[in-house]
């Protein structure tokens, strides 16, 4: 008999929806765990019983609600401008405060939230021809993005290899009289520390020039922690010269993804984010975001997720995560040959290794292989490669797990010993140059390091040796060629 159904996304004959989910089932038992506690990057997972289901409910209510117009569906204009109160009162703004006229915009993530603050900032000054933002080299890669999608020119400043934030001196002078926007990180992903904001946004308002704080990962973590005692510099609209704040709900407010806030102090600040356009025959369009029409789903999920968990539940889950922070750390720190990068300030634990024999990009490796998945950081403009960790509240239980697996894992990477990767490839990384990369190279790489069709090798110490040998125009391109290997159509 001829199996009608097939494999591919659309069958001659339906399939029945019991069949098309337990497909869907069998395809994600290959996924990495999003929850449990044992995927420390992609996933924020507060382990709270019974969140899941209730924001499926929600996500279902409002799945085929368009956003594309608020006075076709109020419902969503209702939910989102409770999201933006809420993220606007948490960071400092709202009646009351020194930021009482905050606004702001639910969008689908941390990467379009940056875009459209980079986007108002260069739109409010349409006198510059090449405008240009100012991004310690810790900002968010989303902030490159903006800047190559805005034709906006970046000017990176770099990082204290120590305390890994920039100096301030550094931050003022990079402005220049075409700057259009500075921007602090609250904290930076990669190494979780909070930048100088209150100093970087007043050398922002003395150029005046807008001030954007990149708290995507950590607005909706320092201000509970704050409240629990930690000591968490100012960071939010409290900050005079602050002028644009962006955090992420489907980090750690915990809802399901496609879900952030942008918040601008004022109406003026965000009129330039949006665009409007009556010159064609169609409906007269007006977009507040990068997407027309957009689905209620994640923003009813939000919605349903923060009121279910309110802040008497953010706050448990703040504490609890403070103290995997601090019991992840003390691991790291039990471990002969592993450092940590940076004292953890907020909910990132990241570390290096301090022994040329143990190779971090094995320890990852051997990490995977006992059911703990982190992530790992090439080395960078004197930055050494790093292990990062976010840490969310589900961890906390598999906290005394940790520690004896990262002994074992490291042993295991010592006995192992470092990556060797060919010599004459080590040297082809070092000296190609992205447009000397051709076809049947790609392929050749492609092949030696175990990537192609099909899912990437379980071990990637060798591909990530590779990329680290390459100066970074050269990891961009292998990194687009790699995937671009990856993303084929199946028929
Ligand atoms: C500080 C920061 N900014 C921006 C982003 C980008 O967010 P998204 O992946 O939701 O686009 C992230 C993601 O981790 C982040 O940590």
């Amino acid at each position: 008999m001829t199996d009608t159904a097939g494999t591919g996304a659309l069958p001659v004959e339906g399939v029945s929806a019991a069949r098309v989910l337990d497909e869907i089932r069998a395809l994600r038992a290959a996924d990495r765990p999003t929850h449990g506690g044992r995927l420390f990057a992609y996933v924020y997972d507060p382990g709270v019983a019974g969140l899941d289901e209730l924001a499926q409910a929600a996500y279902a209510e409002s799945a085929h609600v368009n956003g594309l117009d608020p006075t076709a569906f109020p419902s969503l204009l209702a939910m989102e401008n409770a999201l933006v109160g809420a993220a606007a009162r948490l960071l400092g703004g709202g009646p009351g405060t020194s930021a009482p006229d905050v606004v702001g915009s639910v969008t689908s993530g941390g990467t379009e939230s940056l875009i459209l603050a980079v986007k108002a900032a260069r739109d409010a000054r349409p006198d510059l021809a090449e405008p240009r933002i100012v991004v310690p080299v810790s900002g968010h890669a989303a902030f490159a993005k903006a800047a190559h999608y805005l034709r906006v020119a970046l000017d990176p400043v770099p990082v204290d290899p120590v305390t890994l934030r920039p100096a301030v001196a550094d931050v003022a002078a990079a402005i220049r009289p075409e700057t259009v926007l500075v921007v602090a990180s609250a904290p930076s992903y990669a190494h979780g520390v909070v930048d100088p904001v209150a100093e970087i946004a007043a050398v922002a308002a003395a150029a005046g020039v807008r001030c954007h704080v990149d708290a995507c990962f950590g607005g909706w973590t320092l201000p509970w922690l704050r409240r629990l005692g930690a000591p968490v510099p100012p960071f939010d609209f409290a900050v005079p010269g602050v002028t644009s704040i962006s955090v992420d709900l489907h980090k750690y407010a915990y809802a399901p993804k496609g879900v952030s806030v942008l918040l601008h102090r004022d109406a003026g600040l965000r009129a330039p984010q949006f665009f409007a356009y009556a010159d064609w025959p169609g409906y007269t369009m007006v977009n507040p975001v990068i997407a027309s029409t957009r689905s209620g789903g994640p923003i009813a999920a939000a919605y349903a997720t923060l009121r279910h968990l309110g802040e008497d539940g953010y706050l448990r889950l703040a504490a609890v995560t403070r103290d995997a922070v601090a019991g992840l750390a003390d691991a790291v720190r039990a471990v002969d040959g592993l450092r940590l990068l940076a004292e953890p300030e907020s909910t990132v634990v990241c570390f290096t290794a301090d022994d040329p024999e143990l190779d971090l990009f094995v320890l990852v490796d051997e990490l995977t292989a006992r059911g703990w998945h982190t992530q790992p950081q090439l080395a960078y403009a004197g930055l050494p490669a790093s292990v990062h960790l976010t840490v969310t509240a589900a961890v906390a239980p598999r906290v005394a797990e940790f520690g004896p697996a990262l002994a074992e894992a490291t042993a295991a990477a010592r006995a192992a010993g470092p990556v060797v990767l060919p010599p004459e490839l080590l040297a082809l990384a070092g000296s190609l140059t992205p447009e000397a990369l051709t076809p049947d190279l790609i392929a050749g790489l492609a092949a030696g390091l175990g990537l192609g069709a099909g899912p990437a090798p379980d071990r990637m110490a060798a591909v990530n040796t590779l990329l680290q040998a390459a100066p970074v125009r050269l990891r961009e391109r292998l990194l687009v060629e790699f995937v671009g290997l990856l993303q084929r159509p199946t028929w």
